[in-house]
């Protein structure tokens, strides 16, 4: 069912005549699989402390996190990073202190800075921004499915440059599968090993791009896991007392109902 519903996205895909698809067609998001996907799912620390390092590494020359307080990367159920790195990985930020007049290097309770490139949106909140998955025919039953697609059209956005670029009104422009009308200002940012980690965690652009993703997951909706948490027991509470209800009502009932028979 769920290859069905892509058809139309690799149809205009392979059909486009020019190689480009006409503005406006939807891009082709892949339904990447998550560690935070599902009633118990949860972020993995060690993915999120990955994405981390690339949106650090690459993403930041360019995007800021600005809604984003440093100190949360410590935070439980999130990158869970210990404080005394969390305070170093601060200092590489600069921010403008009013209270001095002059630039001082950030500590935790700062947050990321803004977008350093204008024309570059603010990170913090993308994954939340943008959905992955549409219809079919406008309906949205594949979000129904699948959730609202937010880091798989992020892993998919970064994934699926096809090496195209041209040049339209002074600006040059990428084509890219995932974004909306075929043609994207932002250079393709990953290549393969574009990023090293300590632990030899793979590093292809497809592995880059899913970890960068579910950490712009985290920052979009820090309090996931808690919210996830509070809604299982939410929904054992309500059927317990649902089940105590029922029982009661049954024997609020019993005499009346056993009158009821004796007479008949
Ligand atoms: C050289 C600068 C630069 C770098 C580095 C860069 N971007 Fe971008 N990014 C841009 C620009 C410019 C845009 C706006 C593109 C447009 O409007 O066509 C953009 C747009 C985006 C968007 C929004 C797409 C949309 O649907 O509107 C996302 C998501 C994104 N970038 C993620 C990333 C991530 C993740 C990284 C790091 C792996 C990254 N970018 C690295 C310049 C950059």
């Amino acid at each position: 069912m769920m290859k069905k519903f892509a058809i139309p996205a690799i149809v205009a895909m392979t059909l486009g005549t020019t190689g480009a698809f006409a503005a406006g067609v939807e891009g082709y998001v892949e339904d990447y699989d998550f560690s935070f996907e599902g009633p118990f799912g949860s972020f993995d620390q060690n993915q999120l402390q990955r994405g981390l390092q690339v949106y650090t590494e690459v993403c930041s020359a360019c995007h800021g996190l600005k809604f984003v307080p440093i100190r949360t990367l410590s935070d439980e159920g999130g990158p869970d990073m210990p404080e005394d790195q969390v305070r170093a990985y601060a200092e590489r930020y600069e921010v403008y202190d009013e209270e001095i007049e002059d630039f001082r290097p950030a500590t935790p309770v700062d947050h990321f800075p803004e977008s350093s490139l204008s024309n570059a949106p603010d990170l913090s909140l993308m994954a939340k921004a943008r959905a992955g998955f549409h219809g079919p025919y406008g309906l949205g039953i594949n979000q129904f499915f699948k959730g609202m697609g937010g880091p798989e059209y992020i892993a998919s956005l970064l994934t699926g440059y096809t090496g195209k670029d041209k040049e339209e009104a002074g600006a040059v422009l990428y084509e890219n599968t995932a974004y909306p009308g075929g043609w994207i200002a932002m250079a393709p940012p990953l290549y393969d090993g574009a990023v090293d980690f300590i632990d030899g965690h793979e590093n292809d652009v497809e592995a880059l791009s899913k970890d960068v993703a579910a950490f712009l997951t985290w920052t979009a909706e820090p309090k996931m896991m808690a919210r996830k948490q509070a809604g299982f027991v939410g929904v054992v509470f309500l059927t317990l007392l649902s089940v105590l209800l029922y029982l009661t009502n049954k024997r609020i009932w019993a005499p009346v109902k056993g009158k009821g028979k004796k007479t008949s």
